[in-house]
């Protein structure tokens, strides 16, 4: 949550920080802001509150030479969205501005203190804390006097700051918060994340926690809180700009849902060799450890957790043993019976969420082996496990969650199958089919797509329903849960998922012909059970769309509509069965005049707990 940047090199800081803050936009939207350090050594200060746009309205008639600055776009935690409270925030004399993500947890007690030691603050947030401190410690050197500062905060951070009397400097550090550098000849970027600089240079350097970076005349130089310097090397990102561009598109949500295809190709590239046997890039597991593993434990939030359902009924039937899924927010406060012979699999998207990266660092401290799926390279999540497989979807930009998603799934199944296969409970014979059969999903993926003009007629004629019920079973039932959670997040329609024979112990009895019931019944094991729930459905007079199969009349008969998908494998449809449901959250959101790619109340990742 928040994303903040910073630039220090020889072009003029105002543009560039700015297109920083629209690329990470979708971190947060509450307020935003801009510092630049002027040419005669001022600290020019811009915010505004709302979204970007609000922001770049006052910068127009603001002149901001300079070329280096910070940056930020908020999600408010402490203290309103108000411009007060929006980033950049200076220190007493007005020297030294901050931007900052996470949260500082003792915050009450230092600002009690700051104050009676003089300080007067403007803002109620936590984060204002940091530049009273770094006040408090400066004597010339910046990089010094953040390191000081940051030697009494407990909580999470990523701050960068700039400081009037060191016009040429650029200080920065993280703790559980995300901070990257992006290195240009003659240029530095810093940021929350990759996107931010990724038109200008695709060479980064990660930063690890309680690391201090000082940029300035002599270049980058990388601090230990104990004063010690370290070496690190830059890396190259595979990511191209195009993948965070709109592209054409009319939303970054619709451009994603089109990118499945691609998504889920790149995803499996690296998850086989070239005679087509699945080799895990990622994962270092032996025959001995498969054997031995007690149970795997997934865990994870939001749609992420979704995939994570998915992956417990994989894992159980090829690998044939416990599997539980946890949402991690729930997890890492109890006292846990986890142990070594334990596997965890944490699923996320940006690999900074806060609850699961608490869950992770808690199984491993118990012994547990951690094995983490992330999409963002560098993250925090992938660094605190052992293993780390990678979806490779790109950047997501829209806050709610789709082509990651569908990547999440199908890594998945070869990730299953191979821990089946070393345990030597699946057969290559089941393995190679199911194999081939994956990759031709993501051509049936395509199919799906082609039929948006039919999604997108039936959001219209449901567009302005209350409540919505969505039914699922056996592999339908994530879907079920993941579409419900697409509604909700970007239409602000109520949506409930539920597995579909549980309907009748309370959902049931919200039906009636203004609740539309969204249900996955495509032809597999459960088939004749979903008609049932359907037929049930339909005697409560409630309107019924159904994802089906191709050519499926039986019901498409009994249903308002029926969104068809091509006929794969059982464990498959959950690849297709959920784009339809992407589209139609989408277009239902879009009818309601909703920004699909910042939801309200929502963000990208959540760096809190
Ligand atoms: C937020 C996002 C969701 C996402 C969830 C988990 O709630 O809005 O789209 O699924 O966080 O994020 P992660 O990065 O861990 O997958």
């Amino acid at each position: 949550m928040c994303g903040i940047v910073g630039y220090t090199g020889g072009k003029q800081a105002k543009s560039i920080l700015f297109e920083g803050l629209r690329r990470l936009e979708y971190r947060g939207y509450d307020s935003a802001g801009i510092c630049v350090v002027s040419p005669d050594g001022e600290l020019d200060c811009v915010r505004a509150v709302g979204n970007l746009d609000n922001l770049e309205k006052v910068l127009e008639g603001f002149d901001m030479p300079g070329t280096l600055g910070i940056g930020h776009t908020r999600w408010a935690t402490h203290g309103a969205p108000t411009e007060s409270n929006a980033h950049p925030h200076l220190d007493c004399s007005g020297d030294i501005a901050i931007v900052h993500n996470g949260i500082i947890e003792n915050f009450t007690r230092l600002r009690h203190e700051l104050s009676e030691r003089g300080h007067t603050f403007k803002s109620d947030t936590d984060s204002e804390t940091l530049a009273h401190l770094i006040e408090e410690h400066y004597r010339g050197d910046l990089a010094e006097a953040l390191r000081k500062g940051l030697s009494q905060v407990e909580g999470s951070f990523a701050v960068v700051a700039a400081c009037r009397k060191n016009p040429g400097e650029i200080v920065g550090a993280r703790r559980n918060s995300p901070l990257v550098v992006g290195i240009a000849p003659g240029e530095y970027y810093v940021a929350s994340a990759v996107p931010a600089f990724l038109s200008r240079t695709r060479t980064v350097l990660f930063l690890d926690d309680d690391e201090i970076l000082s940029i300035g005349s002599e270049g980058l130089k990388i601090i230990l809180m104990d004063g010690s310097e370290v070496q690190r090397d830059s890396a190259e990102v595979g990511w191209d700009i195009d993948s965070a561009e709109k592209g054409g598109y009319e939303d970054f949500m619709l451009k994603e849902i089109f990118e499945q295809k691609k998504a889920v190709e790149d995803t499996l590239a690296d998850k086989f060799n070239s005679r087509g046997e699945i080799e895990m890039e990622g994962l270092d597991l032996s025959g001995e450890e498969a054997r031995n593993l007690r149970r795997i434990i997934v865990v994870a939030c939001g749609t992420s957790y979704h995939a994570g359902i998915l992956a417990k009924f994989l894992l159980e039937k090829w690998g044939c043993l416990p599997v539980e899924i946890e949402i991690a927010s729930e997890f890492h406060f109890r006292d846990l019976a986890v142990a070594k012979g334990d596997l965890v699999i944490a699923i996320s998207q940006s690999g900074e969420t806060a609850d699961t990266i608490a869950s992770v660092k808690a199984a491993r401290k118990l012994g547990a082996r951690v094995t983490s799926i992330v999409n963002v390279v560098g993250s925090q999540m992938g660094r605190d496990s052992d293993d780390v497989i990678y979806t490779h979807a790109g950047p997501e930009i829209g806050v709610a969650a789709t082509k990651t998603f569908t990547s999440q799934m199908a890594v998945m199944y070869p990730l299953a199958m191979s821990i089946g296969l070393l345990r030597g409970t699946v057969s290559s014979e089941i393995c190679d089919s199911v194999m081939k059969e994956l990759r031709s999903i993501p051509s049936k993926m395509e199919n799906v797509l082609d039929f948006d003009g039919t999604v997108r007629e039936v959001a219209g004629k449901f567009q302005n329903c209350p409540d919505f019920l969505y039914l699922g079973r056996s592999f339908g039932y994530p879907i079920a849960m993941e579409g419900a959670l697409k509604l909700k997040e970007i239409s602000y329609i109520h949506a409930e998922g539920y597995p579909a024979g549980e309907m009748k112990h309370g959902p049931i009895a919200l039906l009636d012909d203004g609740v539309p019931v969204v249900a996955i019944a495509t032809r597999d094991s459960v088939y004749d059970k979903m008609i049932n729930n359907i037929e049930e459905v339909k005697a409560r007079k409630a309107p019924v769309v159904a994802v089906t199969t191709v050519g499926d009349t039986r019901i498409a008969d009994i249903c308002e509509a029926v969104f068809e998908v091509p006929e794969t494998m059982e464990v498959l449809y959950p690849l297709l069965t959920v784009i339809p449901l992407q589209l139609l959250a989408y277009h239902i959101a879009k009818f309601k005049g909703c920004n699909v790619d910042q939801p309200r109340n929502l963000a990208k990742t959540v760096t809190v707990e």
